[in-house]
């Protein structure tokens, strides 16, 4: 086993989809199964629900999510710099740009957990706090922006991963394939969680 830049960037990567595999994990976990068991709890045991198993669950995704990225943008980096010490000057090629574009909407999905999702929580979590109890609004907004992530890591796991497979034949349209494939099995997954919900 060599250990240079080859040992390193295949850690780095290693990290990187492991510490992904537990945010989207953890967060999909939220979404179709502790979410609504929390919501058929009442009072003080809603209240404790919240806090205990969506407010832990989210501090996992935000660390896990953080983490991806640090990790992502370490890969790229060991990439970048091998190539820049080497003196080489390599245009990016159809791999690279399938995971631009899977790290563009892995970006988004982590701007609007950190940002939107964990600040509409804090709110319910607030009105729980207060006593007053959070209003329906409230679990619909956060219901709507956590519904976004669910629907991008469709998409986005088709970029990120099939990179490897179709990178050297990388066109717009098969990107459109990735995106369309991506939020129709998401919808799809997304109908069958909410029968199941129904059911239970
Ligand atoms: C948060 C933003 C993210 C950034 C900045 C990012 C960045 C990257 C980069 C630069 C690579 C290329 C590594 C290489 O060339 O060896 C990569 C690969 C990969 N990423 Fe991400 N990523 C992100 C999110 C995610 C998430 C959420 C997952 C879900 C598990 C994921 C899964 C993967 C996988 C499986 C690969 C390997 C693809 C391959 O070997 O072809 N990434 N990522």
């Amino acid at each position: 086993m060599q250990f240079d830049t080859t040992f390193t960037t295949a850690l780095i990567r290693w990290g990187h989809i492991l510490a992904g595999i537990i945010w989207l994990g953890f967060f999909l976990f939220l979404h179709f199964v502790v979410r609504p068991y929390v919501l058929c709890l009442k009072g003080e045991a809603q209240a404790e629900g919240y806090r205990r198993l969506i407010g832990r669950g989210l501090r996992w995704c935000r660390g896990a999510g953080i983490t991806t990225f640090l990790l992502g943008i370490g890969v790229l980096g060991h990439l970048w710099a091998k190539q820049a010490y080497s003196g080489a000057s390599v245009p990016l090629n159809g791999r690279g740009r399938f995971i631009m574009w899977g790290m563009t909407l892995a970006v988004a999905m982590l701007v609007n957990l950190l940002f939107l999702v964990s600040k509409a929580q804090n709110g319910i979590l607030n009105a729980f706090a207060s006593g007053l109890g959070p209003s329906d609004q409230q679990f619909a907004r956060v219901r709507r922006l956590s519904l976004v992530n669910v629907y991008l890591t469709g998409p986005m796991l088709y970029l990120m991963i099939f990179a490897n497979n179709f990178g050297p034949l990388f066109h717009y349209g098969h990107v459109g394939i990735g995106v369309v494939l991506g939020l129709a099995t998401m919808h799809i997954i997304v109908i069958l969680a909410e029968r199941g919900a129904r059911v239970g």
